[in-house]
C-alpha cells in the first residue's frame, strides 16, 4: 500500500506554531458574532500565531456549538463550555488560564472592540509594557456610536470612581479590551474577585498592589481605538452588573478584606429593612394586623425579599432555579431565623456591659449580618 502524499503545501493554520498570543472571547449569546470575530482577528494579527479561545457560559443560542464547529475547521480555536455558571469576570480568567500563550488578549464577542489595534498593543507589551489596555479616552479613541448617552456618563463617572482605587490617571479602567503578559496576570490570579464584569480594574489595582509591595512599578501601556457599535444580539450590561461594579470598588478600597459578596449582601439587608418596616406599617395600619401578626408578617416578606435579591444580585454568577430555589429559600429562612436569635442575644449580652441601647443594638445586628453571610454562603448559595 502506497501513502499518497499530499503535493498541496500546507496553509499556515495547519502548521501548528506554539501560540504567542492568547485571544480570550467570553460569550453569552453571541452566536452570530463569534465566527465573523474570527475572521476579523485572524487578518489583523497576520503572521502573529494566535490561538483563539472561547468561553461560553452554556448561552441559550447555541453560540457553544457554533464554536466547536468552527474549531473542528481550525486548530487554533477552542470552546471553554462551562456549564451552571455565569459571569465576564470567571469567565476571562477561566479562558486566561486555559492558555500557556506567553501573551494573552481579552476582547468582547459583539465587535465593538477594534481587533484592528491587537498587533499595536502586542508590540508595546513586546517593548516592555505590562499591561496595554485598549482605550476609548484618551488620543484618537472615542466612545463612537458605541454608547448610548446615558451609558457614556455611566462609564466616565465608573472611570472617576475607579480613579479612587487604582491611584492612577488610567484613562479607560472600565474597558474590557486589553492585552498583558502571562507571568504578571499569573502573579496576581488568586487575589482577583471573580466577580462581576470588571475584570481589568481588579486586575491593575492588584497587580499595581503587587508590584509595588516588591518596590517595582506596573507599567500600563494605552492605545486608542474607536468603540463600535454593537454588531449582532443584546448586551448583557444592566443595573445589577452597575450594583455589583460599585461592590467591587468597595471591596477594593477596604484592600479587599470585605468581599464583594458581602458588602451585597448587607446592601441587600439595608433595603430588607425598609421592606420590613413598611410591610410593618402596611400590616398593622391598613389590615389591622396586631402587633405580633405584623411583626411575624414583615419578618417573612423582609426574608423573602432579601433571598430574590441576594439571588439575582449578590449570588448572580451561583443563581438557584427550578426545585434549588424552593429548598434555598427554606435554608436561607432557617439561617435569617437564627441569625435573629444571634442577633437578640448577642446584643442583649452586649449591653450588660454597656448601657447604651443604640451600641448595643448596631452590634446585635452586624452580628446578624456576619452570621446570615458566612452561614447562608455554605448551605444556600454553595
Ligand atoms: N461567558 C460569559 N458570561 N460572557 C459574558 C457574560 C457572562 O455572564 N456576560 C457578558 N458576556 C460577554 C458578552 O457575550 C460579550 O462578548 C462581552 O462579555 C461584553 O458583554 P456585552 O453584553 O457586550 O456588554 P457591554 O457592551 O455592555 O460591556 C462591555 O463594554 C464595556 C465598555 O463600555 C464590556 O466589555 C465591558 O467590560 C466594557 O468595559
Ligand atoms: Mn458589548
Amino acid at each position: 500500500m502506497t501513502i499518497e502524499l499530499d503535493p498541496k503545501t500546507l496553509a499556515p493554520q495547519q502548521i501548528w506554531n506554539s501560540p504567542q498570543l492568547a485571544v480570550i472571547v467570553p460569550t453569552f449569546n453571541e452566536r452570530a458574532n463569534v465566527v465573523s470575530l474570527f475572521d476579523k482577528v485572524t487578518t489583523a494579527l497576520g503572521d502573529i500565531p494566535f490561538e483563539f479561545i472561547v468561553v461560553d457560559d452554556n448561552s441559550p443560542d447555541g453560540t457553544a456549538a457554533v464554536v466547536k464547529e468552527l474549531a473542528r475547521r481550525h486548530a487554533n480555536v477552542r470552546c471553554i463550555h462551562r456549564i451552571g455558571r455565569r459571569g465576564l469576570s470567571s469567565a476571562v480568567v477561566e479562558g486566561i488560564s486555559a492558555s500557556a500563550a506567553p501573551y494573552f488578549a481579552v476582547i468582547d464577542a459583539d465587535h465593538q472592540h477594534d481587533e484592528a489595534i491587537l498587533p499595536i498593543m502586542l508590540d508595546k507589551a513586546l517593548a516592555g509594557d505590562h499591561i496595554v489596555v485598549g482605550t476609548r479616552y484618551a488620543g484618537s479613541g472615542s466612545a463612537g456610536e458605541g454608547l448610548s448617552k446615558t451609558r457614556e456618563a455611566g462609564s466616565r463617572l465608573a472611570t472617576r470612581l475607579s480613579g479612587l482605587v487604582t491611584g492612577k490617571s488610567l484613562s479607560d479602567p472600565m474597558s474590557g479590551f486589553f492585552l498583558m503578559r502571562r507571568d504578571v496576570f499569573d502573579e496576581i490570579a488568586p487575589s482577583l474577585s471573580n466577580e462581576g464584569f470588571k475584570i481589568l480594574l481588579d486586575i491593575i489595582v492588584s497587580a499595581g498592589r503587587a508590584r509595588a509591595r516588591r518596590g517595582k512599578e506596573l507599567r500600563i501601556g494605552e492605545v486608542p481605538y474607536t468603540f463600535r457599535p454593537r454588531n449582532a444580539g443584546e448586551s448583557k450590561m444592566s443595573s445589577i452588573v452597575v450594583v455589583q461594579f460599585l461592590g467591587l470598588v468597595l471591596s477594593k478600597m477596604t484592600g479587599g478584606l470585605l468581599p464583594t459578596s458581602f458588602l451585597l449582601f448587607g446592601l441587600v439587608g439595608a433595603t430588607g429593612v425598609i421592606v420590613h418596616m413598611s410591610t410593618l406599617w402596611l400590616s398593622h395600619e391598613k389590615f389591622g394586623f396586631n402587633f405580633f401578626y405584623a411583626q411575624v408578617t414583615a419578618t417573612i416578606v423582609a426574608m423573602t425579599f432579601n433571598f430574590i435579591l441576594n439571588n439575582e444580585l449578590t449570588y448572580a454568577n451561583k443563581k438557584l432555579r427550578g426545585w434549588r430555589y424552593f429548598t434555598g429559600l427554606l435554608t436561607f429562612y432557617a439561617v435569617c431565623s437564627i441569625g435573629a436569635l444571634a442577633n437578640v442575644s448577642v446584643a442583649s449580652w452586649i449591653y450588660t456591659f454597656d448601657r447604651s441601647f443604640y451600641l448595643a443594638g448596631l452590634l446585635g445586628v452586624l452580628m446578624s449580618v456576619v452570621f446570615n453571610y458566612s452561614v447562608t454562603k455554605v448551605f444556600t448559595w454553595r
